[in-house]
């Protein structure tokens, strides 16, 4: 996986595996393949992820008791120093099987931070999230904003990252072209490493 900007990690948070977040994605994913790079996507919808029930296992061994579809995904997460996160807003939050996800990766946590094994990146990790709402509420993003920082965390990369969310977007029809583009943009600078420190929602 990634050594530098080339190869990216997607990961879709959504269950709704052709919904307005993949559309999102997708469209991202058009702007790095245009810069050369390639963005290898990991999507939640229709995969088994057992919730973590804060058993400790990992905590003691740094491997999780569970075997399920995180499998397919844990080596890739591993490896990776790009990271683009898409969820749509679920109750102000993270959709559950996305939430699933997230909670799961405390076997990172425990590795770095109850077993001190600090992690090695080839190069400084980047990630970025993109989420997108049906409505516009001030807050809209606050809460996945937090989700997103401790996520992140967890895994070893910055606590700071990109953040961009679309509101009013309940179907994939609702997609403006303009904020698509805008996607792919972020997309390309995202490879090419032009893209700055974005906060925009
Ligand atoms: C269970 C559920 C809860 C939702 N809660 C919110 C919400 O709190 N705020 C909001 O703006 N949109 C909310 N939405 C709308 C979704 O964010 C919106 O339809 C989005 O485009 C769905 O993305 P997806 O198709 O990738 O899942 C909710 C949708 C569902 C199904």
């Amino acid at each position: 996986m990634a050594i530098d900007n080339q190869l990216i990690l997607g990961l879709h948070l959504s269950p709704r595996p052709l919904g307005s977040s993949s559309v999102m994605l997708k469209r991202f994913q058009k702007g790095v393949t245009e810069a050369g790079g390639t963005l290898e996507i990991f999507s939640v919808a229709g995969r088994n992820i057992q919730g973590c029930v804060c058993c400790g296992d990992c905590y003691r061994t740094g491997q999780c008791r569970f075997s399920d579809d995180m499998d397919l995904v844990l080596p890739a997460l591993e490896k990776a120093s790009r990271l683009v996160i898409a969820t749509p807003v679920y109750f102000y939050g993270v959709p559950a099987l996305g939430k699933a996800f997230i909670d799961r990766v405390q076997v990172f946590w425990s590795r770095i931070y109850k077993l001190g094994q600090k992690r090695q990146f080839p190069v400084e990790p980047k990630g970025l999230v993109l989420s997108v709402g049906a409505t516009k509420g001030k807050d809209l993003f606050t809460p996945i904003k937090l989700s997103m920082k401790y996520f992140f965390d967890s895994i070893g990369f910055p606590r700071t990252f990109s953040f961009v969310g679309y509101r009013l977007v309940e179907e994939p029809s609702d997609w403006p072209e303009e904020k698509l583009a805008q996607v792919e943009a972020y997309g390309r600078d995202f490879v090419l490493g032009t893209l700055g420190l974005v906060e925009a929602y």
